[in-house]
This record gives C-alpha cells, sequence and structure tokens, in this order.
C-alpha cells in the first residue's frame, strides 16, 4: 500500500477547532516523500510523525507503543535510516523520504524480512513487529551477514512484551542468509549462527 495523497491534508484531531489551511501555526505544507509518493501536509511542524502516518495518511503500520521513543513500535525508516516515529516530528523529515511497514513489500511480494518473520511465526500479540521488521531491514542493508550477537545488539531496543524474541532472532538471521546469498556474503556464516 501506499500513500496517494497529493492535496494537503487536515489533522483530524484538530478538525473541527482550527482551520489549519489557513492557521498561521503551519505556514507552508511540509513536503516529503512518503513510501515512494510525495506528500504535501499542511499541519504545526511540530506534530509527530506517527501522527501525520497513521491519522492522516493511514498508514497503520508503524504502531503506537510507548509514545517516548522508547519501545520501537513505531519504528520507519527516514532516509533508510530506522527512526521512532512517536519523537520525530515534521518538521525532520521535510524533504526527506520516509519508509513505513507498508512500503516494504506488497501482499504478493513481500519483502524478504517479512517473509522471514511469517516463516518463523515470530509473532504472538505482533504489536511490536513493525518495529522489528523496520528496524532488521534497516540493520541488514548496513550489515548483510551478521553474527547472532550483532542481530541481539541491533535489536536490543525494540521491545517484545510477549517474548517471542527466539522466534524473532531466527527470522532475523533467516532473513540475513537469504540477504546474504542475494549479495554473495558470508552465506555460509550466517546459516552456521543462526539460532535452533
Ligand atoms: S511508540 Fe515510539 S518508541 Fe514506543
Ligand atoms: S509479539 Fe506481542 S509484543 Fe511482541
Amino acid at each position: 500500500m501506499q500513500c496517494t495523497l497529493s492535496e494537503p491534508v487536515t489533522c483530524r484531531l484538530l478538525q473541527g477547532t482550527i482551520d489549519m489551511a489557513s492557521s498561521a501555526l503551519t505556514g507552508e505544507p511540509v513536503v516529503l516523500t512518503v513510501n515512494g509518493t510525495t506528500c504535501s501536509v499542511d499541519l504545526p511542524r511540530d506534530t509527530k510523525l506517527i501522527y501525520v502516518l497513521r491519522n492522516d495518511l493511514g498508514l497503520n503500520g508503524p504502531k503506537f507503543g510507548c509514545g517516548l521513543g522508547e519501545c520501537g513500535a513505531c519504528t520507519v525508516l527516514i532516509d533508510g535510516v530506522a527512526a521512532r516515529s512517536c519523537v520525530v516530528t515534521l518538521r525532520t523529515v521535510e524533504g526527506r523520504s520516509v519508509t513505513t511497514l507498508e512500503g516494504l513489500g506488497e501482499l504478493t511480494a513481500l519483502h524478504p524480512v517479512q517473509a522471514a518473520f511469517i516463516a518463523a511465526q515470530a509473532a504472538q500479540c505482533g504489536y511490536c513487529l513493525n518495529g522489528m521488521i523496520m528496524t532488521t531491514v534497516a540493520f541488514l542493508a548496513r550489515n548483510p551477514a551478521p553474527t547472532l550477537e550483532q542481530v541481539r545488539e541491533a535489536l536490543r531496543y525494540n521491545l517484545c512484551r510477549c517474548g517471542t524474541h527466539v522466534e524473532i532472532m531466527r527470522a532475523v538471521m533467516a532473513a540475513a542468509g537469504v540477504r546474504a546469498i542475494e549479495d554473495g556474503v558470508g552465506a555460509d556464516d550466517v546459516a552456521m549462527s543462526a539460532p535452533r
């Protein structure tokens, strides 16, 4: 799924109380790219990105957990770097490229990390998975053939309340194996270090 908005949007939370389009709070609309589509967002620049994504652009991949940058459930990619959308503001992403879970793959053509999480059945409630997957995608882009310890460190600050860490680690190592094979680097090492 991709953002298809090309017109300025109004924050649903404030509809009926403030005309955002004419508000002196907003100034010029913020232009950013979301999942490959250019979006013009007419909201205050200190609006947290997660509200724009979920409430205005209808992208519910990022989940609201702690709202404090602590749990990782709201993770998105900003220019390919994992970031917590509950603390990042519109001002920060102006002119930049944001990727959400919806932008990774299609139902019929999943991203390898998404496919690996499904194959490993790495979920109970699933609330943490957006953050786990987005963080993994960014991590494997930097380190396509990680050790188990490096994966553990990369996901250290993503919290899972259901305790599915073993399956999550297995999924990440499987995805790393696919990626390593595609990249032709370290595939055997990755396979050898996958948790059983
Ligand atoms: S909701 Fe953003 S880090 Fe917890
Ligand atoms: S699967 Fe429930 S929080 Fe991780």
